[in-house]
């Protein structure tokens, strides 16, 4: 028996490929999916050239990744379903290995559904909403690597019980369209409702102008006492 076990020892070690020559050389396509519209502040023409020096970073040396050839290709994700749609056209062509972005919450959700499917991994610094945390189910291929707004939460319910606040009015600036301060809110308010009482209060600056008496009317009604608040910067939270 021992003489079986080192025979298979030594068969393994003969067998194993030599681990010398590591580097791999394959081609990784690579789908960029960013805005085209340049007041994002995660637009195409503001990322590409940060990843295009990420890649020519790789390429310097011997290291383990140089052999890897990476081929970029941008898409407009818009702040909508347009990702999904170019995510699909090329995807008749030819599946990309990867994909970066999409940042916007509209746009991530269908391309990281349709991605987690087909098993392509979604790298992107927006999806920061707190429904992407189902990483056992449609998100399952999606790293983010920006603080999600759960996260950030994590702040407030801090605050909470160091100063012993007990409950919360939460004013957002509800655009109807990114949604960027109602996705930033309900990560609040899911961190907070376990222990504190919450109250939500909704505006939108794009059609309303901001009523303060209404606010501050409402904060006596549900005795409030703390008053949160966000406004959007346009394509930035
Ligand atoms: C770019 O985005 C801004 C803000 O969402 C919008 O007002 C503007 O119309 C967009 N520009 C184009 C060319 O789509």
């Amino acid at each position: 028996m021992p003489f079986f076990i080192s025979l298979c020892l030594y068969l393994w070690l003969v067998l194993l490929p030599g681990r010398t020559s590591t580097a791999v050389n394959e081609d990784i396509e690579v789908l960029v999916m960013l805005p085209k519209n340049n007041s994002y502040m995660f637009s195409i023409a503001r990322v590409a050239p940060a990843i295009e020096y990420a890649k020519q970073g790789l390429k310097i040396g011997s290291g383990l990744y140089s052999g890897l050839n990476f081929n970029l290709r941008c898409e407009d994700s818009d702040c909508g379903n347009d990702a999904l749609f170019s995510l699909v056209d090329r995807s008749c062509e030819k599946k990309p290995d990867l994909i970066l972005g999409p940042v916007c919450e509209y746009a991530a959700a269908p391309v990281v559904r349709m991605a987690s499917h087909w098993n392509i991994p979604v790298i992107s610094t927006g999806a920061l909403a707190s429904g992407f945390r189902e990483k056992d189910k449609e998100f399952s291929r999606l790293t983010r690597i920006s603080p999600s707004y759960l996260k950030m939460a994590e702040t407030f319910l801090a605050m909470f019980r160091n100063f012993n606040w007990k409950d919360a009015l939460l004013i957002y600036d509800d655009d109807t369209k990114e949604r960027n301060c109602y996705f930033t809110m309900e990560g609040v308010h899911l961190k907070l409702m376990d222990e504190y009482q919450t109250v939500t209060y909704a505006t939108n600056s794009k059609e309303e102008r901001l009523n303060t008496d209404d606010i501050i009317k409402y904060i006596y009604e549900s005795e409030g006492t703390v008053l949160q608040s966000l406004y959007s910067v346009p394509g930035y939270v």
